[in-house]
Parts: structure tokens; sequence; C-alpha cells
């Protein structure tokens, strides 16, 4: 060995970078990296060189350089290795490769280290399973595939924190360990050992904060920040995840609207996509009547559609017992599946339909010639052609009718659109749709609890104009917040917030949170609210939902480089963990019940 493998040789290029302008110039150089593939064939070895850059092709031959083809036959996949060679056009090249055009003639090989467990093949196409690549992340992050996204992650915030720069924004920390701050999650607690039976609470957002950071002058704050919440998880959430948080003074919903796409439109150019400003604007109202969602994805039509007085008097038990109970009947249309919606196709769109909280769903096929629906017997074949025809159904589609209260029509068929969209490849994967939504309610009725709840978070401001109905009618009021939607995803979310305690105490009162519960949980905020708060608003965008979007990710897990499995646990170093009661005393703690082993939850993900 030409070292012994401590000593480093200083790497002059990356692997994927070694040109062809290398090669004619016979250029000198040291790659440093894994070996990704080796080749033996009889007197020559063949090693293709590997670091985060790309891979290139190193070829050993004996007669060039015996010792360095002596090394070489030691390496094997995975081993670490330092490389000194000198760069030729390859013999056969191979244009379908970034360094296909060139090989480097190894003279030279230190080796920093064996490999001799390597769990998954690094490779752009591995058989693992994905509980395997989590629990090996380490080896999973050396497929060029899995630190892709990271990459392009680092490049979205650097675009991001280069707007907010700009723009006179300053990243201000906020702590970790505080109280609850309510974003409508549990809270992940840290017991005190110095407050026996106290617990901080890792921030659900450093909504509070920010507000602070605002009554004290600093204007325009920002800051990369991780929250956590505990909250049931989907590809889209993770118990820990980052924020780009973001407050203003004086703000009003145009200047964080203009200053949200800027940022939006400065990320989108580091994917080579143009995005048109201003980005649309829709009221929540109609979201939840077109879309029966209030993140609505405009990449494709399927509208909901009110077939008006073609329901009507029909004498179908369906319709009439919905329309007499005050609720409505409202459809949508499965474009062109007449023909591939067999009985089968028709049964599981039912099912769905129930699962999402509806009594049944009515379809009616219209075909050449042909109509059919359960429906027919009781509406006639003429009823049934004009109520299709009335969500808009031509020869060859299938109308979709739910009959109910206006939430669950909308909530059926909001669910509906997009699974059937997907189902028949409705939905173009190269679109990109940004919508603000706003006009929210500020309450939403919890039936559980019995009382209304803040729809976004208790600090939100109502609109000024509507301030006097939240005593009689809290119900009615609309909250001054706006999302962010990108292609049916809540990407950002904030709102004007109420900067005067006067009417915090209302709000409090409204979502019935008494004095000394508001004195008790907020009263620092209160404090600050009569100290001479500036009217301040601000959006906290999901930066790993908007990473995962930009780079094609189907889950947030793909953009972060250490993510949770849905049952919130780390596969490789297996937290949570139990502790032990050392521990546990020390903290003034006892755990009353132990739950399921490990074992038994295995398979999770
Ligand atoms: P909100 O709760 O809407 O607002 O959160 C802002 C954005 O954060 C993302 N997000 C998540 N991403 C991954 N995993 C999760 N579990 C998760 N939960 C939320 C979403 C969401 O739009 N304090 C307010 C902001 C404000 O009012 O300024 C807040 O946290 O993309």
């Amino acid at each position: 060995m030409s070292s012994n493998g401590l000593e480093l040789l200083d790497r002059t290029v990356g692997c994927g970078e070694v040109s062809e302008a290398d090669a004619e110039a016979g250029r000198e150089v040291v790659l440093t990296g894994w070996v990704h593939r080796r080749r033996d064939l009889g007197q020559l070895i063949f090693i293709e060189v590997r670091d985060r850059t790309g891979s290139v092709q190193v070829v050993f031959d004996p007669s060039e350089n015996a010792e360095a083809h002596k090394d070489a036959e030691q390496l094997r996949a995975e081993y670490v290795v330092g490389i000194r060679g000198v760069v030729r056009p390859r013999e056969q090249p191979n244009p379908e490769h970034p360094t296909g055009m060139v090989e480097v003639r190894g003279h030279q090989v230190a080796l920093h280290n064996r490999a001799t467990h390597v769990p998954i093949q690094v490779d752009d196409e591995t058989e693992a399973s994905e509980e395997i690549r989590l629990k090996y992340r380490y080896v999973d992050l050396r497929r060029p595939k899995v630190q892709q996204p990271l990459f392009l992650r680092h490049r979205l915030g650097r675009a991001a924190r280069g707007v907010l720069d700009g723009q006179g924004f300053v990243e201000v920390e906020t702590p970790m360990l505080t109280r609850s701050t309510p974003e409508g999650a549990r809270d992940y607690l840290v017991p005190s050992r110095v407050h026996p039976g106290k617990f901080y609470a890792l921030p659900q957002s450093p909504q509070l904060f920010k507000q602070l950071l605002m009554v004290s002058g600093f204007e325009k704050y920002f800051q990369f920040v991780r929250c956590f919440r505990d909250e049931d998880l989907r590809a889209d959430r993770q118990p820990e995840f980052t924020q780009i948080d973001i407050e203003m003074s004086f703000a009003t919903p145009e200047k964080i609207y203009g200053l949200l796409e800027e940022m939006v439109a400065t990320m989108f150019a580091e994917i080579g996509v143009k995005i048109e400003r201003p980005f649309r604007r829709m009221p929540y109202d109609e979201a939840m009547r077109r879309f029966g969602i209030d993140r609505p994805d405009l990449r494709f039509g399927m509208e909901i559609q009110d077939p008006g007085d073609s329901v009507e008097g029909t004498g179908f038990r369906v319709f009439d017992g919905a329309i007499d109970a005050g609720g409505m009947v409202r459809g949508i249309v499965a474009p062109g599946a007449a023909s591939s919606s067999s009985r089968k196709v028709l049964d599981g769109w039912q099912e769905q339909a129930k699962r999402a909280g509806a009594g049944g769903l009515v379809w009616i096929k219209l075909e050449e010639g042909k109509i059919s629906s359960p429906a027919l017997k009781a509406l006639g074949e003429e009823r049934c052609k004009a109520i299709a025809e009335a969500l808009g159904a031509t020869t060859g589609d299938v109308a979709l009718l739910v009959a109910d209260s206006r939430e669950i029509c909308e909530r059926v068929l909001g669910t509906l659109r997009l699974s059937i969209a997907s189902e028949l490849d409705l939905i173009p994967a190269d679109r990109w749709e940004l919508c603000w939504v706003e006009d929210f309610p500020l309450l939403e009725w919890d039936e559980d609890a019995g009382r209304f709840v803040a729809k976004h978070h208790p600090f939100t401001a109502p609109r000024w104009d509507e301030l006097d109905k939240l005593a009689e009618d809290p119900g009615s009021v609309r909250a001054q917040a706006y999302d962010l939607v990108l292609n049916g995803t809540e990407i950002a979310g904030g709102s004007i917030r109420i900067h005067r305690k006067d009417v915090q105490d209302r709000v409090f009162r409204a979502l019935g949170i008494d004095e000394e519960e508001a004195e008790d949980k907020f009263g620092f905020l209160l404090g600050a609210l009569a100290a001479g708060a500036p009217p301040h608003g601000g959006i906290a965008v999901g930066f790993d939902r908007t990473c995962a979007l930009l780079s094609g990710c189907e889950s947030i897990r793909d953009v972060i480089a250490f993510p949770k499995t849905t049952s919130a646990s780390c596969l490789m170093t297996e937290s949570p963990s139990a502790v032990d009661e050392a521990q546990l005393k020390e903290l003034h703690l006892k755990v009353l019940d132990p739950g399921p082993s490990d074992k038994d939850k295995e398979g999770d993900r």
C-alpha cells in the first residue's frame, strides 16, 4: 500500500467532475470517495469511484504501475479510498454516463477504510425495503437518488433566505424548551429535573415568540425553525418538521402575499420553473363549494356541481329525504369513465364515499344508447339523463351524486374527486397551481368539546368589520387568515394577529377561555399586548412539504436526512426508547403503563 491509509491524499476534483478537457490535457488528478463497483478483467482492474458529485472509472494496469495494481486487488465495494492517476480518453467510451468519455489511469491507492458490513446496495435501484433503508439510513443516504433531494433542499433554503435577507428580515432564534403553543396538536413534553412535576413543551410553532418580537420592535423576523407536533402522521407530516417562520409589523395580507410570492417564485427558479404572479386567490367558501376541500388541487377540473331542479320532486327517497332535511344533492363527473368503470370499480367508489361519511353514492353511467344506474327504476331513464347532464356529463361519462348535508356532500365529493382523478390519471404531473385560500371562518364548532375552537390558532385576528358579531354569532365571523396551497397541499399558513388586549380577551371568551385560564396560560402575551403592541401579522411555510413537492418526492421523509416513521419512531437510533430507573427518578417520574414492547410494534413505518 502506498500509504498506511491514514494519510490523506489531497483531492483535486470531484469524481463526477472529471472532464474531457482533463483527458485532453492528460491531467493528473486525485480522487477521494468510495469504491462503487469493481471489475477484474484478468490483467486490468476497473474501479468505479464515487463521491457526492458522481462517479468515474479508474483503470489499474500492471504494466503501467505494478504497485498500484496490487493495491487495487484488495479493493471491494464501499471501501474508502484516495486515488491518484492521470485522466485519459476512454478506450470504449460510454456516452450514457456523465463521465463516460474519460477514465483515470490509477497510479496510487490510499485505502482509508474497509467496509465489512454494507446492508444496502448503494445503487439508484435498490431492492431493500423502506424499513431496512431507514434502519441503515447512513448507507441509504449514500445513494445519489437519496442525496439529490437534500442538495435541492439546501438550495431552496438558500434562495428563501436570500429573499428574506434582501427585504430586511432578521433571523432570530426562539426557545425550544417552552410552554404549550396551541396549534391544534398534542405537545411533546420535557420533564424538568429542577422543578419536580413540571414540564416544558417543545414548540408546535414559535407563534407567540414571533409576536413578542414584534412587540419588541424587530419589525421583520424570520427563522428556519424546528416545530414539534404529536399528531397522526401521514406522507406529508412528521412529528418534527421545519417551518420558515415569518412575522412583520404593520403587516397587511397584501404585504405578506407579496413577500411570499417573491420567495416562492425564487425557490421555483431553483428548479427552472417560472411561476406567474400574482397567485390566484379563492375564498374558503368557494373552495369548499367547488372542490370540497380548503386546499383545492387546481391542476384538473371535475368540480362539484349543483344539479339544480333536476333532482327536485323526483319521488326518489334518497334525494327527497336529504332535501327535506335541509340538505342537498351534489355531484361530480368522472369523464370518460363509463367504459372502464366495472361493477367492481363502482363498488369501490361507493365504499370510499361511505368511508368519507356518506350514506351512499348514486351513479349514473351514460353509454352510447344506454343509461345505467342503481336509481334507474326510481328515477326513470329521462330523469337520470337530465340529472347527469345537469352535472355536465355527456356520453362516455359517469355522474356520481351524494345526497346529504352540505358538509358531507362537500367532504365526500372532495375526497372522490381526488382519488378518481388519480385513478383515471387526470392529474397532470408537470403543472404547478398555486392559490391563496382566504376568508376562513375564525372559529369552528367542536362536537366533542361542545364549544367553538380556533380554526387556525387563538391569536388570529377576526375581520375588523365582523368583530361585533363575535358575541352573538361567533360561527359566522371570518378570520384575517390565509393559506397558500400548491397542487392540493397546504404549503404555508398565516394570519394578521390580534394586537389589542381587549380584542384578544373577546376572542378568548368566544373560545370559552375565561379570564383566569387566559391569565394562567397566556398572561405574558396579554401583558405584551398591553405594553404597546404594533399591528402585526405573518405566515409560516412548511419547508419540508415545499421541498418534497419541488423535488418531486412522494413523502416528506425523502427531504429529511433522518426522518421518523409514521409511528413517530426512528428505526436507526431506535428512539423513542426506555430510560433507566435512575434517570426517571432524577426526573421525578414513574412509568405506570410501559405499553406494548417494540417487538409487537415492528413493521410500522
Ligand atoms: P400551521 O400550523 O399552518 O401554522 O403550519 C404552517 C405550515 O407548516 C406545515 N406543517 C407541517 N409540515 C410537516 N409536518 C407537520 N406535522 C406539519 N404541520 C404543519 C404546513 C403548514 O402550512 N404558527 C402558525 C403560522 C402563522 O400563523 O404564522 C402555524 O404554525 O405546510
